[in-house]
């Protein structure tokens, strides 16, 4: 039996009987995939079967509104991923028939789905030879065929994608890419490996060469670079000035609040206004904030030191037209519609 073999005749026998198991369709696998992101298993049975029940099909939940796919998707967390699943299930039934896509670009360019999920549809969904490469994936992987490089490092991330895509089976490589999700979450533990109840432990280079602990190596994610930001919360006549840049840098393409960044230089404030920001800043000129506030917020890569300038104006003031900036008086009671950016949603919390 080959290594691949050994795998799927262990998945037959030992495999999780998980619902979007019994009765795969595009649409559950669809579903499932997006709640499973970052979230275990068992987290997910009771809200999947929930939410399963109330839009049985893609057409069911592309026709309710947002506000009920919010509400079914309670006990998951990362709403986000709720608002982008309702999009493209928008998106789907308008534009490919109600048809999940079968056709990896048209697929992955649909809100919520990675590269992951994309590959987890295919492979599942439409047997298409493509690896859903996950945490579990990156371990095992790491194991299995010794590989030295840190597994959060793109390096490593290659390897061992083109090593387990070499064993990809025609037949099956939606059961392939479970079979080594289970085999991840269920034997090649991070921290004690059941390697004695493991199917593939005699291909194991880790186990063979006794260092089943040692992998898989990751470094330490940098520490988020701190930066001072100035926020912008200008409100009027029950409207508020919101913003949206195509053009490039943080955040792009997200309607937000404006801002900037301010720098501080060996103890001197030197603030570096984008060109965009001087427009802004002319219109607040002579005008006191009725408030200034300081909040933090950390992203994965940055650790914003926010100073929130709060300002109500007696009039809303015109706005430009630009190419690749956007701006507009939103009014507040539409606010929730808009798909804004977790740290504007706290900023705007600052409100006096
Ligand atoms: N985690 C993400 N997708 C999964 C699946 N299809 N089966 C088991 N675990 C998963």
């Amino acid at each position: 039996m080959t290594l691949t073999q050994m795998l799927l005749a262990w998945y037959d026998l030992h495999g999780r009987d998980l619902p979007w198991r019994r009765n795969p369709t595009p649409y559950s696998i669809l579903v499932s995939e997006i709640m499973l992101q970052q979230t275990r298993v068992e987290a997910v049975l009771p809200t999947y079967e929930r939410f399963m029940q109330r839009f049985p099909t893609l057409q069911d939940l592309a026709a309710a509104s947002q506000d009920e796919t919010l509400t079914f998707w309670q006990g998951l967390g990362y709403y986000s991923r709720a608002r982008r699943l309702h999009q493209a299930a928008q998106i789907i039934a308008s534009e490919h028939q109600g048809r999940i896509p079968d056709d990896r670009r048209i697929l992955r360019s649909l809100p919520g789905i990675g590269d992951y999920t994309c590959g987890a549809i295919l492979s599942m969904a439409f047997s298409q030879s493509i690896l859903a490469m996950d945490g579990n994936l990156l371990r095992v992987g790491a194991r299995l065929f010794v590989i030295e490089e840190p597994i959060n490092r793109m390096k490593a991330k290659g390897q061992i994608q083109t090593k387990f895509e070499a064993m990809i089976p025609a037949q099956r490589p939606g059961d392939f890419n479970q079979a080594l999700m289970d085999l991840g979450s269920e034997v090649c533990l991070p921290r004690q490996p059941r390697c004695q109840a493991c199917p593939i432990s005699r291909h194991c280079q880790a186990f063979l060469q006794d260092r089943t602990l040692d992998l898989p190596r990751k470094v330490a994610p940098k520490a988020p670079l701190p930066v001072q930001v100035h926020v912008y919360l200008v409100e009027s006549k029950g409207f508020v000035l919101l913003r949206k840049r195509t053009a490039g840098g943080f955040l792009q393409g997200l309607w937000e609040l404006p801002w900037h960044e301010a720098h501080f230089g060996a103890g001197r404030f030197l603030p570096s206004v984008a060109e965009e920001s001087h427009w802004l800043l002319s219109c607040l000129k002579g005008q006191d904030p009725l408030e200034v506030r300081r909040m933090d917020y950390v992203f994965s890569h940055r650790h914003w030191f926010m100073t929130i300038f709060c300002h109500a104006l007696e009039e809303p003031f015109y706005l430009p037209r630009e190419e690749n900036i956007q701006y507009r008086w939103q009014p507040w009671e539409t606010m929730e519609e808009i798909a804004l950016p977790t740290v504007f949603k706290r900023a705007l919390k600052a409100r006096p």
